[in-house]
């Protein structure tokens, strides 16, 4: 009977070999370097301070590129370091073609890209098509009605009652809250801001602001940056007035319970987001990039970021005769799972965006950015190792935000101190701390030396989170077992056949443990996590083609488990939070 259940695995062993070497004799293995790269995010004003003065900066950055390829980081991608006044650090561009002073000189940017590129890490820069700083020249410019600039920004009259009150041309409310207009006595007219009143909106429908967007992104490539992450996409039209009578119409109610005229949520953004014309513009910014990649004959990056339904997301991988960008952010992995997500949420999360995902396209994994609570916070410490798991292992491309690999979690930053105007917008000094992205900006956390080494000043923009002293990538270096040791095996692991090119299959094994495999032809993994409380003894034979011993090849900190251990397929035992990445015996 075991003779033929053995005689009966190698035949199936070798039909699914055969099959899956015909599967890629046709295709072409190469793959373009973004294709399964690791994009590490920096946060620039909270990287590293060079100049002592409490604020992250460009020789900061350059000063730490080794630590980026100690990690197997393939790209960077660095938040605005444009001219700014920063009152959205950074998302308020003042002069979209030079470097914000506090970060340092275009020399000093110069520099950062012969380092990297000497290092052979990518730099990508964070772009902000859809609103400039109202200190921006072309704004002040628009204002005061310049006949060239006038029409570069979304201008509309308010409305004037009996007792001559003035009001805003309809109910529309910024991202940041509260209205999205604000007057301008120069004009007699209110600009529209989708985020705060700092950042006036562009008008996408003047053919002369389209053209200047190209200039910049062109300006940028041809300084030699490997690409552009593109920041809210999805906002850069408003619906067409002129179908409404020449004024813009009020958006309709969500309905929502508990929120007011004031918030975001009270409305339903069918005016202002996701408009059909956003992806005929993102077809036409690719063509910038397609124009250099190809004269250049290497591949210039374009990422984009919308916060939109999973249907409106994968839009942005082009539709029709719509081409679309090369990596659309993926947010699934923050916008569906919460701190009561179990094993059967994740890989719904998962297998949803690999569903919706045009087949031939490559997916994106991202855990965390500048805007979003630390997976530390979000889910709890012990589970960092499983979600870098995830982020490196599932098929594609991974996207890390500086931190995460050494699981840091969000810091502590009062009111009093609070700087982003999101939290300030509240005007609540208790439940700013729901909507504050500083707790995921306090200062990367290097050692355990004076501002966690980020910094010699006296005082940093944000205070440096507590537990720094543990905390820190100085320790993890050091340490036999940590977060930091777990990223670097894991992306490693990833340069394998295996995690660049092979299939995928995923399983809730239990309500708490989730599992998946990655193949290609006999060389085949399984990664597994107990994301629950709980000691759970799990069956791996579940998956087809996995049976008799596999062996650890990267396991989580808390871990008893190592490197090479033997574990049994048919009766794995799994501490709670323990989280492995395994290989088949063959
Ligand atoms: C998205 C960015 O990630 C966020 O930080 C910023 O505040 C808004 N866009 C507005 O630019
Ligand atoms: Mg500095």
């Amino acid at each position: 009977m075991k003779y033929w259940l053995a005689m009966w695995h190698i035949l199936i062993i070798s039909i699914a070999v055969v099959s899956a070497q015909g599967r890629y004799e046709n295709t072409n293995l190469k793959q373009d370097w973004w294709e399964t790269a690791v994009f590490y995010q920096i946060y620039p004003r909270s990287f590293m301070d060079s100049d002592g003065d409490g604020v992250g900066d460009i020789n900061g950055i350059t000063s730490r590129l080794e630590y980026l390829k100690e990690l197997g980081v393939d790209a960077t991608w660095l938040s605005p370091i444009f001219k700014s006044p920063m009152h959205d650090f950074g998302y308020d561009v003042s002069d979209y073609y030079s470097i914000q002073p506090e970060y340092g000189s275009m020399e000093d940017f110069e520099q950062l890209l012969r380092k990297a590129g000497e290092l052979n890490i990518k730099i990508i820069l964070d772009f902000v098509p859809n609103h400039s700083s109202n200190e921006s020249d072309w704004f002040i410019k628009s204002s005061n009605k310049d006949e060239y600039y006038s029409d570069w920004y979304v201008w509309e009259n308010g409305h004037l009652d009996d007792r001559g009150q003035r009001s805003p041309p309809n109910n529309w409310v910024s991202v940041f809250r509260k209205t999205a207009w604000t007057y301008m006595p120069t004009r007699d007219q209110y600009y529209l801001h989708q985020f705060g009143t700092s950042q006036p909106d562009f008008n996408y429908r003047n053919p002369v602001v389209v053209e200047e967007m190209k200039n910049v992104i062109k300006f940028w490539l041809e300084k030699g940056v490997a690409g552009m992450r593109i920041n809210s996409i999805n906002h850069l039209f408003e619906v067409d007035k002129d179908v409404f009578g020449g004024r813009y119409p009020n958006e309709p109610l969500t309905g929502k319970p508990g929120l007011g005229p004031e918030d975001y949520g009270y409305l339903d953004h069918v005016y202002t987001k996701d408009q059909d014309e956003t992806y005929d513009m993102v077809s036409q910014l690719r063509d910038v990039f397609d124009a250099i990649s190809i004269r250049d004959n290497v591949t210039r990056v374009m990422m984009t970021e919308a916060s939109t339904t999973i249907k409106n997301a994968v839009k942005y991988y082009g539709e029709g005769i719509h081409r679309g960008a090369h990596i659309p952010f993926n947010f699934a992995l923050i916008a569906d799972l919460d701190k009561d997500s179990d094993a059967r949420d994740i890989k719904f999360a998962v297998d949803r965006w690999l569903t919706y995902k045009p087949l031939k396209k490559q997916a994106n994994w991202v855990t965390g950015n500048h805007d979003k609570s630390r997976v530390a916070s979000r889910f709890r410490p012990e589970l960092v190792d499983a979600f870098n798991m995830l982020v490196l292992l599932l098929p594609g491309i991974a996207i890390t935000y500086m931190g995460e690999e050494i699981g840091m979690v969000n810091g502590f930053v009062p009111w009093s101190e609070t700087k982003d105007p999101q939290a300030c917008n509240t005007d609540d000094p208790v439940n700013f701390i729901d909507v504050s992205r500083d707790p995921v900006r306090t200062p990367f956390q290097w050692s355990n030396g004076k501002n966690a080494g980020f910094s010699s000043a006296e005082v940093t923009w944000l205070p440096v989170a507590e537990g720094y002293e543990h905390l820190n990538v100085a320790a993890q270096r050091s340490a036999v077992r940590s977060h930091y040791q777990v990223y670097r095996t894991l992306t490693n692991l990833r340069l394998r056949p295996a995690f660049r090119l092979g299939r995928y299959e995923s399983l809730a094994l239990h309500r708490d443990v989730f599992a998946f495999k990655r193949w290609y032809n006999d060389d085949t993994y399984v990664v597994v996590m107990n994301v629950g409380r709980v000691y759970h003894v799990v069956n791996l034979t579940a998956f087809d083609l996995i049976f008799g011993q596999l062996e650890v090849e990267a396991s989580s900190v808390l871990s008893s488990r190592t490197y090479s251990d033997s574990v049994q397929a048919n009766y794995l035992d799994l501490a709670a939070d323990e989280a492995l990445v395994l290989r088949m015996q063959v």
